[in-house]
């Protein structure tokens, strides 16, 4: 799976051990709490000789958290309600002799303490003379961490406060917030077609048939798919959404508009993402000019024909791309979805229980089961966005096992 890890930790520590490159952390700081993130700072010894707890507490808003055995904290905030509060933990600058501890699983001082207490994911920025970086015990270390899921940042190359000149220095600290928060792009270049919205199916010239649907879960994916490198085109039935940066956006009106916009766009696309709620019938005779109210007699008939199935045409073209049907469903959940994945051909069905009023139709969260003929994946309560990225995810990773591509990049 890709990791979305950093995306969504709002909670950081801040551990910072002995090296020169310790007196830049006020800035990494700043740069932390101007991405709207909470920063609490575990200052090490080592690096207390490099800058002061009084400028670090001044730019984190926070007292500086130094001893593991101080009663003034264990009272205020103990190690381990610390160690809890933490969604991401990042060590810059991280020393020769922390970076051996951590990989050790010492808990000598509060910094290793509260990095074997967390749950939370970690990152490092290493810092050393460049023998040090070299030596095999250092490289046997960084591998450990990598094992354990440590994210390591850096170090970078350049003269080293020794005067040597070579790889150990930290990363400067916009390059570590902006590698922290940089978005991996496993779609990069791909095309993605994705359907949103309901469609409106005139009666006459002012009224029509229609759903809740506000377009809001396809408009996400077409923002989460930009973000993480794709061409989007967006075909919309009338929302009154704005359209997400670099997205290419069509709008159309009927079902029967939309099935010939994607017609029109589908040719050379990696990705159909059926997210609108097309409504499935449309009124077969239409009046041409309003219809009065003195025309009507107590009943009224409509007669309604279908709509052409769009997902299950584009599916079963010749040449199609990977298939993604959403299902809103009300009951017999898992079984009405399988029932569409097979019916409809398509490689995967996210499905949505829109009885619930806090996801699905008309509001900003989601949640979705998502099948794909060997698989059940669930993606819990989330924004829409951050659903997206969890349901791209799951894309990203099907599409490679169906084509054996090793990624979704260049090939
Ligand atoms: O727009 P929001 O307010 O954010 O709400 C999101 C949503 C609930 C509308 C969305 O998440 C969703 O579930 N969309 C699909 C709704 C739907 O039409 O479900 P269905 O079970 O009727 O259709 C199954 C699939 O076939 C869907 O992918 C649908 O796009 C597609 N379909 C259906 C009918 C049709 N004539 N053509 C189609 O392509």
């Amino acid at each position: 799976m890709l990791s979305y890890e950093a995306m969504k930790p709002t909670k950081w520590l801040l551990g910072i051990t002995g090296g020169i490159a310790a007196y830049k952390t006020p800035e990494l700081v700043r740069l932390l709490t101007k991405q709207g993130k909470q920063v609490r700072v575990v200052l090490s010894k080592g690096g207390s000789a490099f800058v002061a707890p009084l400028s670090l507490q001044a730019v984190s808003g926070h007292p500086v958290y130094s001893e593991l055995l101080d009663t003034d904290f264990e009272a205020a905030m103990g190690h381990i309600e610390l160690a809890r509060w933490a969604d991401g933990i990042l060590i810059a600058p991280l020393s020769a002799n922390r970076l051996a501890a951590l990989a050790l699983g010492m808990a000598d001082d509060l910094l290793t303490t509260l990095c074997l207490a967390t749950k939370a994911p970690i990152w490092v920025a290493p810092a050393m003379n460049q023998q040090m970086w070299h030596h095999p015990a250092t490289q046997q270390h960084i591998a450990t961490l990598k094992a354990r899921n440590i994210h390591i940042l850096g170090p970078a190359f350049g003269e080293q406060a020794c005067k040597e000149v070579g790889l150990g220095r930290m990363l400067e600290p916009e390059d570590i917030v902006s590698q922290l928060f940089a978005y991996p792009k496993p779609l990069q270049g791909r095309n993605i077609l994705i359907t949103a919205g309901p469609t409106w199916e005139a009666i006459d010239p002012v009224r029509f048939i229609s759903n809740r649907s506000s377009g809001k879960m396809g408009f996400a994916l077409a923002q989460a798919a930009t973000r993480l490198g794709a061409n989007v085109v967006l075909i919309s039935g009338p929302v009154t959404l704005p359209t997400p940066q670099g997205v290419k956006r069509l709008d159309v009106v009927s079902a029967k508009e939309m099935y010939a916009a994607v017609m029109q766009q589908v040719e050379n696309m990696d990705v159909f993402i059926s997210a609108a709620a097309v409504a499935d019938f449309y009124v077969k005779e239409a009046a041409s000019q309003k219809i009065k109210k003195d025309m009507q007699a107590d009943f009224w008939q409509l007669t309604l024909a279908q709509n052409p199935d769009i997902l299950a045409q584009v599916a079963a073209r010749e040449k199609r791309p990977f298939c993604v049907g959403f299902a809103a469903e009300t009951e017999n959940i898992q079984a009405n979805a399988k029932q569409k994945l097979q019916q409809k051909n398509v490689d995967l069905i996210a499905v949505n229980d829109v009885s619930r009023k806090d996801i699905g139709f008309d509001v900003d969260m989601n949640a979705l089961t998502v099948f794909s003929p060997e698989a059940t994946y669930h993606i819990p309560k989330d924004s829409k966005y951050h659903v997206s990225l969890k349901l791209l995810e799951i894309i990203s990773e099907q599409v490679c096992k169906k084509y054996n591509y090793e990624s979704l990049i260049n090939v």
